[in-house]
């Protein structure tokens, strides 16, 4: 697949931690199932990643990883729309990332804000191995593979994107200069016709001369609207403006996922190591149960004395389930003490409960069926396959490893 083509095509992976929780459906999968509509998404169990942190219990894995897809399922994601699929199954990853890491210099990934981040929030763990050094650039290895153009992540991934983006720009450097390199773009800029070849090299010299970047932007778009241009000679009409070879491997873009508005229980951010999740396949009594005893703004100790919504993680619960009206309702409530805490959570038992029990029953028919489950992950998983092994094909071309 061309790198011109694959700019539609979407990447992204979750690290199996087991069931989820409604901060992972509202934080993250809701976006991939608008996405999964829209562009050709593949999505998959990052379980190596989860390795370079959780090497020493690997009992847990297999289990994560079913219930993951099990839930991934559950919430929506269409194995006809989207290709689900499992990292360790795809193991031209491991390759990419091995060739890769010739390339990289140690200081990118030393500098990479999470390693140092997770070595100390992870106290108790040891890693300073090789592994999690490289967890980047697996990363990177994970998208450059599909030549994704689009990798939806969280802020605290962005930086990983942006280090894929210099390890692509540097692999192209490196090994995009085919011979005849300079002769093919003029053959290529000649197929433009005369106006666009104009414009064409005009845009090229302000980004280059003048380091123009609107320049470099309207060029791009020029050249993807080329009717006569083959993919190949566009991958080098966008690789000559920005003086680099043959594009191999695409820079692909952060799409910037928003923060989830709603909270863990006790208002910090949902997270199992804080206790303070709802799961997405959770009993509608434990519901029911955990948001009656959520803490709520603790001016309001008595019945009667008036609260602040503003300090109250019921109150971002109902942004994200409540009507305008019902929202106008609570605020107007709380602060005149019209209402009490436990009619305020009402809509909020019924809105998750209602969520969740959609869920459940998605599930039920997963979990009764784990072949199911297995044949669709198989199944993302040659998918996934067949087109890593062409990335790598060409990967291996432009490195010298192609021999027969
Ligand atoms: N590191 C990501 C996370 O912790 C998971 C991940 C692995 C990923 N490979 C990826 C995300 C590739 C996007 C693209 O959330
Ligand atoms: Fe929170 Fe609602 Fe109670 Fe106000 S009335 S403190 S918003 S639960």
């Amino acid at each position: 697949m061309s790198s011109v083509v694959s700019q539609q095509r979407v990447l992204s992976g979750m690290r199996p931690t087991g069931r989820l929780h409604l901060g992972h459906y509202h934080g993250v999968i809701r976006n991939w199932i608008d996405l999964q509509h829209e562009f050709d998404c593949y999505l998959f169990v990052a379980d190596w990643h989860a390795l370079t942190t959780h090497y020493a219990d690997p009992k847990e894995m297999e289990d994560n990883v079913w219930e993951m897809v099990i839930d991934w399922l559950a919430c929506g994601l269409n194995p006809g729309s989207a290709t689900l699929f499992l990292q360790s199954r795809v193991p031209e990853h491991a390759e990419l990332h091995l060739l890769l890491s010739m390339i990289t210099p140690l200081g990118w990934l030393e500098r990479v804000p999470s390693y140092k981040d997770q070595q100390k929030k992870l106290k108790e763990k040891d890693l300073a191995t090789y592994g999690f050094l490289g967890y980047p650039l697996l990363q990177s290895a994970d998208i450059l593979i599909y030549k994704a153009g689009m990798v939806p992540v969280g802020a605290d991934q962005v930086a990983h994107v942006e280090m894929t983006r210099e390890v692509a720009r540097r692999f192209n450097f490196m090994y995009g200069r085919e011979p005849g390199f300079e002769e093919a773009v003029e053959a290529a800029i000649a197929r433009m016709g005369k106006k666009a070849a104009k414009l064409y090299r005009n845009l090229r010299n302000a980004y280059q001369e003048q380091g123009d970047d609107e320049a470099l932007e309207t060029a791009k778009a020029l050249v993807q609207e080329q009717q006569n241009v083959t993919l190949g000679d566009k991958e080098r009409l966008l690789g000559s403006l920005e003086g680099s070879g043959k594009v191999i491997l695409p820079e692909p873009q952060a799409l910037l996922t928003k923060a989830p508005k709603m909270p863990g229980l006790d208002g910090q951010k949902m997270s199992k190591s804080y206790g303070n999740t709802i799961q997405l396949r959770e009993a509608p009594e434990d519901v029911e149960k955990k948001i009656r005893t959520m803490p709520t703004d603790p001016a309001r100790v008595r019945r009667n004395d008036p609260g602040d919504p503003e300090k109250c993680p019921v109150w971002q619960f109902h942004q994200v389930y409540s009507s305008q009206e019902t929202c106008a309702w609570v605020q107007e409530g709380c602060k005149t003490a019209a209402i009490g805490c436990l009619d305020c959570k009402k809509p909020i038992i019924e809105a998750v409960q209602e969520e969740v029990i959609t869920i459940r029953e998605r599930a039920v028919q997963y979990e009764k069926n784990p072949d199911l489950v297995r044949s669709i992950v198989l199944e993302g998983c040659e998918k996934a396959r067949e087109v890593a092994q062409q990335t790598l094909d060409d990967v291996r071309a432009a490195m010298g490893l192609n021999y027969r």
